[in-house]
């Protein structure tokens, strides 16, 4: 079938692009650098020509309220006009767990990209992963000092973001199920440890931080941990920082 990856150059995108190429689908990519911008609808609706299902991917790396709530409810916006015009059958969102019990301004935006898709006249799939094993390597370019990197202390159940691109694809292939069960990785870890083990390799260093309010102490609490049964991913931080 058809599929469209908003997103697909990203850390998480490029997978779902890679595996559904794997099983044989072919594959549309969604993002600036391929001519299709969400953000003004530019070279949106031409691409989505004949495509079954969507799946959103797509990032903004902003934490303030505002600009992640225009960003996703935009984004999402322009997939679903453009995919009803276009006869798409699934619409698929990537989320993220535990954004209902932590309130910053970038969970506020997936939170309302959520509420959009569920409202936007398209079958729909939300799928809520934990931070990608990758994130610890993001936390790193958050905020710099120099060779030192601020980050958050903050439990986590990472899972590989290759695992996390699968599960997108199966649920694209799929019918529309609406909220999907939690997706998560098999360790729960501190994830200012594991930005260490990464920094090691990079020459940096890192300073663990505090997030002040209520939304750093759920953080650091467990409130991005998943909540009952759910599937799990196989690859640990450890065999994924190996393989790097
Ligand atoms: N990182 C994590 O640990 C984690 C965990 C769970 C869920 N998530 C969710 O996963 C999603 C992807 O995160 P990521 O870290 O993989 O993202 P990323 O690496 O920052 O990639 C973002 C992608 O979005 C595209 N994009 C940005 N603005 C666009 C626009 N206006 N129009 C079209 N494409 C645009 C980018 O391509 P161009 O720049 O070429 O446009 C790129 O392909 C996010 O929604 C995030 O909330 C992330």
């Amino acid at each position: 079938m058809r599929i469209a990856v908003a997103g697909g150059t990203g850390v998480v995108g490029h997978h779902a692009v890679e595996v559904a190429r794997e099983r044989g689908h072919e594959v549309v990519v969604l993002t600036r650098s391929a001519g299709a911008d969400l953000t003004t609808g530019e070279g949106v609706a031409d691409r989505l020509a004949g495509v079954t299902a969507v799946i959103d991917a797509t990032n903004v790396r902003s934490q303030r309220r505002a600009a992640a709530e225009a960003f996703f409810a935009g984004v999402t916006r322009t997939l679903l006009t453009a995919g009803r015009d276009a006869g798409v059958g699934h619409h698929v969102v990537l989320s993220i767990v535990g954004i209902d019990d932590v309130d910053s301004g970038y969970y506020a935006g997936k939170r309302l990209q959520e509420r959009v898709a569920a409202e936007g006249g398209v079958p729909w799939s939300v799928l809520r992963a934990t931070q990608f094993h990758e994130f610890a390597q993001q936390a790193l370019s958050f905020a710099r000092l120099g060779r030192f990197s601020l980050v958050p202390r903050m439990l986590s159940q990472p899972v590989a973001a290759r695992e996390v691109g699968a599960a997108l694809v199966d649920l694209a292939t799929g019918d529309a199920v609406g909220r999907a069960p939690d997706l998560a990785g098999p360790e729960v870890h501190q994830m200012v440890d594991l930005a260490r083990r990464v920094a090691e390799r990079d020459g940096r260093r890192v300073v663990p931080v505090r997030l002040p309010g209520r939304a750093g102490a759920a953080m650091r609490s467990g409130a991005l941990l998943p909540r009952g049964d759910g599937p799990r991913g196989r690859i640990t931080f450890d065999e994924w920082l190996a393989s790097r």
